[in-house]
């Protein structure tokens, strides 16, 4: 069978800013984000792929993301890439919070030092992205925050601790921005990426016994791509789920 995705107009012109938008899941979400006519803005201190992504972008479609190199453990550097953001583009009607780092970590070597840094980058930037963007929300009348939340916790994935800990709080923000901003017109939906092939996924953990995990588990076979959950975000983002608030959207195959 053969796979077309949708186009929603909604999001033509609309402003969406990416945490994480330069690799893995983030750079197919930057891809169809800019394929919907959005106005991309995004965030990652990986550079060179995030420079080679936007020339790849304006090559495939004439329009050209706007990458603001930025560490977002940095809460004023990534509030004031949002402010760029605003100033460049418009005011953001789309905030993807999917930065993250899964790195592994057994609990006995966990330091204070380390889980502030983990936290730094997996959980607090969710928090200040959405505070940042809210007022521009609420000039435009509503919005859309998509947070990503994981599978790893669920499955019980081994030796990600602190990692599971920051997926887990996603959902938590979630509910309670979509409780605290519905009487904006601003929704908040956490997508929840079941084992997706990006290029760190591969190069780091799909071994052979990895992929026997998959086929062992997964209920689809074939392999979730980064664009499978980047359709997810772009659905949530645009008019077509006005009334999805609130909720975990489940990328993941089907999973036992
Ligand atoms: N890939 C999976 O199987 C999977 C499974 C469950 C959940 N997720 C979630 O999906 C989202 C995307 O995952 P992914 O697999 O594409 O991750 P990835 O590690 O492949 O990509 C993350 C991106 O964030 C950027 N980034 C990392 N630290 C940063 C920082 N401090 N400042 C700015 N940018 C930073 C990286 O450079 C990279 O471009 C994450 O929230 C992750 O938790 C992924």
């Amino acid at each position: 069978m053969t796979s077309q995705t949708a186009i929603y107009p909604s999001l033509d012109g609309r402003v969406v800013f990416i945490t994480g938008g330069g690799t893995g899941i983030g750079a197919s979400l930057t891809r169809a984000f800019s394929a919907q006519g959005a106005k991309v803005a995004f965030v990652d201190i990986a550079e060179d792929d995030s420079n080679r992504l936007v020339a790849d972008i304006e090559r495939e479609t004439g329009r050209r993301p706007l990458f603001i190199p930025c560490d977002i453990r940095d809460v004023p550097a990534l509030q004031g890439a949002i402010a760029e953001t605003r100033d460049a583009l418009g005011d953001v009607g789309v905030l993807v919070n999917n930065a993250a780092n899964d790195d592994r970590h057994r609990l006995e070597e966990v330091t204070l030092e380390y889980w502030n840094d983990r936290i730094a980058i997996n959980q607090r930037p969710m928090f200040f992205a959405a505070q940042a963007v809210v007022p521009q929300m609420r000039r435009l009348g509503g919005g859309s925050i998509i947070n990503f939340g994981s599978v790893s916790w669920r499955m019980g994935t081994a030796n990600v601790p602190v990692y599971a800990s920051a997926k887990a709080a996603a959902h938590g923000l979630t509910r309670s921005l979509a409780r605290d901003l519905g009487g904006d017109g601003i929704r908040a939906n956490t997508v929840v990426p079941g084992w997706v092939m990006t290029d760190r996924q591969k190069r780091l953990w799909v071994t052979p016994e990895g992929e026997k995990v998959i086929d062992a588990n997964q209920f689809l076979k074939g392999r979730v791509q980064p664009e499978h959950v980047a359709a997810m975000a772009v659905f949530l983002a645009a008019d077509d789920s006005a009334m999805c608030n609130a909720q975990e959207f489940i990328v993941d195959g089907g999973w036992v």
